[in-house]
């Protein structure tokens, strides 16, 4: 790539990151206007773009979003997506998958708000716009948690389809992390044993050895990697 069109990506480019406040913004959506991330407070936000209306792999995950929509609602979690469209063209788009059935789903109701980011403001904000398009978002899901804080971020191109599978582990995970104080192993899934964070004392790590030693709860594979059972609460 050479320097003219590196300066041009830079100036496009602006990474939000993990752990940082959610950059607020005002915008159109198909549901009316929004204030993000004030209009969510107390709720966790998976804020997701797609490259373009009226386009195949979009279309497949908005089935599978809506199809999905109540499952993040009973997470606490709101759905929010976002293109470089106009409201028209969503209103458009989203009247058509209404009337799709593909892969078990059947004529969707996508009951969640889309924003028209016609001016790209909250794409180029968010970090959505890179180097495949200048007017098309990648696919983008930024997990907010209900203090507006950016938990994690996933960005895939416009040729590959989202992992919903994933995208709901996230969240459970994040949900789950922070909930019960602990960190979550390679491949976690809810209901597999999660892990206690590692002493920092050599008095912790005596305990630590000796809480362990009730192995129908622990699995110490060293001592500063304990895992425990998960009691599901
Ligand atoms: C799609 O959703 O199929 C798509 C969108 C933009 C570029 C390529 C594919």
């Amino acid at each position: 790539m050479n320097q003219e069109r590196l300066d041009v990506l830079q100036e496009k480019v602006n990474f939000p990151l993990i752990g940082t406040r959610a950059p607020e913004f005002e915008a159109v959506t198909t549901k009316g206007p929004m204030h993000f991330p004030n209009d969510f407070e107390g709720k966790w936000v998976i804020l997701f773009s797609h490259p373009a209306d009226f386009t195949p792999v979009c279309t497949t995950e908005f089935m599978t979003f809506a199809s999905m929509h109540d499952e993040f609602l009973a997470h606490n979690t709101e759905l929010v997506g976002l293109s470089i469209d106009s409201l028209h063209s969503h209103l458009g788009w989203l009247e058509a998958i209404e009337n799709y059935t593909w892969d078990g789903i059947e004529k969707p109701k996508v009951k969640f708000p889309l924003i028209a980011d016609i001016r790209m403001e909250v794409a180029k904000a968010y970090g959505m716009l890179q180097g495949e398009s200048d007017t098309h978002a990648v696919r983008a899901v930024f997990f907010i948690d209900p203090q507006g804080i950016i938990k994690t971020i996933l960005y895939y191109p416009a040729s590959l389809g989202r992992n919903f599978a994933e995208i709901k582990r996230v969240l459970i995970g994040l949900q789950k992390a922070e909930k019960d104080g602990v960190a979550l192993p390679a491949n976690w899934e809810p209901g597999k044993d999660v892990i206690v964070p590692p002493p920092t004392t050599r008095e912790e790590v005596e305990q630590r050895v000796e809480l362990a030693k009730d192995t129908s709860k622990y699995n110490m594979l060293d001592w500063f990697l304990t895992f425990k059972k998960d009691d599901g609460k």
